[in-house]
């Protein structure tokens, strides 16, 4: 399989991935005319409320052509299922157990693993990816932990996210092995 059925490709267009968690569904058009009207084309969307699921269908049937809906806080490989069933653009975890791996891995959609440590990033390398969520960004090191992980892990690329804000956004997508940033700040 192509790394992570082309998450790097996919994301590298969206440099900037808002982080939204919809308390109401109602609120999930509005949001996206919003993103769109700034030029952001993607949603990650988490699964953090009660009404998570029914704000990823609702931003399915309405998303303009072109636009990606991906969903985060992936915990489970029933939710993983649900994304399948759902047929959202991308996945993304803040973590990844055996068992999500593998449902991850059997999906046929573009995912993005969290990881934090250099034996996570090892663990995922073993299994044939190569494009991370480094997750929390502020408790890895920041801006220094992706330097390092850049000169050690030189295949490896990352999206940044967790305790990004508008100032610091910047700064990570300079860097060679950041392909895109993912956060709440833009839509606060
Ligand atoms: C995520 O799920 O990516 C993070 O919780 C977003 O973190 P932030 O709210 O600090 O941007």
């Amino acid at each position: 399989m192509e790394a992570q059925f082309g998450i790097r490709k996919l994301l590298s267009n969206q440099p900037i991935v808002p982080v939204v968690n919809f308390t109401s569904v109602s609120d999930v058009a509005a949001t996206i005319t919003k993103l769109v009207d700034q030029g952001i084309n993607c949603i990650e969307i988490t699964l953090r409320s009660d009404c998570a699921w029914q704000a990823i269908e609702e931003a399915i049937k309405i998303k303009p052509s072109g636009f990606l809906v991906g969903v985060g806080t992936i915990v489970s490989k029933d939710q993983v299922s649900t994304c399948i069933k759902l047929k959202v653009d991308f996945i993304v975890s803040p973590g990844a157990t055996t068992e999500i791996s593998k449902a991850l891995n059997e999906s046929n959609i573009p995912f993005l693993p969290g990881v934090m440590t250099p034996s996570e990033i090892i663990a995922g390398l073993e299994k044939g990816w190569d494009t991370f969520k480094l997750f929390p960004f502020n408790l890895a090191g920041g801006v220094k932990a992706l330097k390092t992980y850049g000169a050690v892990f030189s295949q490896a690329k990352f999206c940044p996210t967790g305790g990004l804000n508008e100032t610091n956004y910047k700064e990570c997508l300079e860097l060679n092995n950041v392909i895109c940033v993912g956060g709440s700040w833009v839509m606060k």
